[in-house]
């Protein structure tokens, strides 16, 4: 197998722990949100403390960032508050560094222990930084996907079709069908609570979920914003007849590997006032 199934985990229940990244970024802290046990391919938020700084080095492994927190500099830019980047094998990354500190959603695509960098790379496949607030919404991505979203396109792979893409929906908004990909679904909270048929996740929480697994109806008051990534292709979407009718407030029943069973549990939230 190569990731667990992982529906829901709220982040902040995972311990930091100081790590190298495999040799990508000495001296960072990491908290590990699902890793592939057959080419080591990672996904996890990544601390970077302030002062920190390494110099320019070349990918070894494609590296995908959203930062969430802080900011960082890369080359004397700087990647502020919701800047992505997807940079390929054999990139040369200039300088990086963090003069306040940052948390940084940072995807690897393989263990880069013992990988030589590639000598070039495809541009198709390079994002150098995508603001996530200039980039402009787009709706209407599927006929059948209940109005009241917009989504903001940050990466798709010219080779693969995967996606990377954040979604903003508005508040009191639900669905009353279930939806299912043929690929990997991968989702990070950025903000605003969702209601789903795995509980309420609140900001921080996060899912890999294998192709083919039925989710939803997902509903929010707040309104909200997510990161999502598919894996295996582009995003295709089946909706169908849910497992259960969509509910509020619905019970924490989480689906998680034996490595995270220990981080079970949600974020307290109040229900807003009307
Ligand atoms: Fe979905």
């Amino acid at each position: 197998m190569a990731r667990s199934w992982v529906e829901f985990v709220q982040a902040q229940h995972i311990p930091w722990q100081p790590h190298d990244l495999w040799g990508l970024a000495p001296g960072v802290e990491m908290r590990l949100l699902s890793r592939d046990d057959d080419n080591g391919a990672v996904s996890m938020l990544v601390r970077y403390p302030a002062g920190y700084g390494i110099p320019a080095g070349t990918l070894p492994v494609d590296v995908e960032f959203l930062v969430i927190d802080g900011s960082l500099t890369v080359d004397g830019q700087d990647y502020g508050h919701l800047c992505f980047a997807h940079l390929p094998a054999g990139f040369q990354r200039g300088a990086l560094s963090s003069p306040s500190g940052a948390v940084v959603l940072t995807f690897l695509s393989a263990d880069p222990t013992g990988v030589t960098a590639p000598a070039t790379y495809d541009p198709a496949r390079l994002v150098l930084r995508a603001d996530g607030y200039q980039v402009p919404y787009t709706g209407n991505f599927h006929p059948e996907f209940p109005p009241g979203a917009g989504r903001k396109l940050l990466y798709k792979d010219p080779v693969t079709g995967d996606v990377s893409w954040i979604l903003g929906t508005l508040p009191v908004r639900w669905a009353e069908r279930s939806e299912i990909h043929p690929t990997v679904e991968e989702m990070y909270l950025l903000s605003g609570e969702v209601h789903a048929n795995r509980g309420v996740m609140r900001p921080g929480a996060y899912f890999w979920r294998p192709p083919e697994v039925p989710h939803g109806p997902f509903g929010t008051l707040t309104g909200n914003l997510y990161f999502f990534r598919t894996k295996g292709g582009p995003l295709t979407t089946e909706y169908v007849a849910p497992e259960r009718p969509f509910q509020w407030w619905p019970p924490y029943d989480p689906v998680l590997p034996p490595s995270l069973e220990s981080c079970r549990g949600e974020v307290p939230g109040t229900p807003l006032a009307y």
